[in-house]
């Protein structure tokens, strides 16, 4: 299981502390929300933040675009570093596309669905992509409560992906009481926000999160 803080509930005015501490704690990538106000109703950051991230830290950046048409800035996240560029499938219409483009690029391709959206999105993408993002809550603000229909939606995607080596990531009020079952259900990545930032110790908190996928 990876543990892939969410930096939009860290402290922006100190965000290379707040990531060094999470590093350091373990962590094996951060989680970057990019919200446009239009796709959902916050605005975040954009690839210049990503570029002042790339150059702090060492791990694998994993830039969720809570954007419409995500197309027109897939390479400028790239070039600002992003490992991992994941785009929801509701915000495209050109899906597949999206997702070769990506990996033309240089970077690992992520789909995002939305709770309501059924597992089928992925049906015809199953071999362009590297992660698919289930939202455990819709998406635009950190600190929600996580929705737990979306246990059986992550089996879903599990099933469909076969063997593929692909992983199944899970954001949104993610906390350490569904770390455990989370990883029965066939999540391999686990994105906290609040969990991690807003907890008194994140060192501590990301540690917690580790343990509780084994031992429950
Ligand atoms: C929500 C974002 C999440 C968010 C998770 O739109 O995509 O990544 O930061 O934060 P918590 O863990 O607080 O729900
Ligand atoms: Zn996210």
């Amino acid at each position: 299981m990876k543990i892939a803080p969410s930096i939009l509930s860290a402290d922006f005015g100190a965000l290379a502390e707040d990531i060094a501490r999470v590093e350091g704690a373990g962590a094996d990538q951060l989680h970057v929300d990019v919200m446009d106000g239009r796709f959902v109703p916050n605005i975040t950051i954009g690839s210049p933040v990503v570029e002042a991230i790339r150059k702090r830290t060492r791990l694998p950046l994993d830039v969720h675009l809570m954007i419409v048409e995500p197309e027109r800035y897939l390479a400028d996240f790239v070039r600002a570093g992003a490992d991992i560029v994941t785009v929801h499938a509701e915000a495209t219409p050109h899906l597949q596309r999206a997702l070769v483009q990506i990996r033309e690029l240089g970077a690992r391709a992520g789909v995002a669905l939305n709770p309501a959206t059924p597992s089928d999105a992925l049906t015809w993408v199953l071999d362009d992509l590297d992660l698919v993002l289930v939202m455990s809550v819709n998406p635009g603000f950190g600190g929600q409560k996580f929705i737990p229909a979306m246990y059986a939606k992550i089996r879903q995607v599990r099933t469909r992906l076969g063997s593929r080596a692909v992983d199944v990531s899970v954001d949104g009020g993610v906390k350490v009481e569904h770390a455990r079952p989370l990883a029965e259900h066939g999540a391999s990545v686990l994105v906290a926000g609040t969990a991690i930032f807003g907890a008194p110790d994140p060192v501590a908190a990301v540690k917690q999160l580790r343990e509780a996928v084994a031992t429950g």
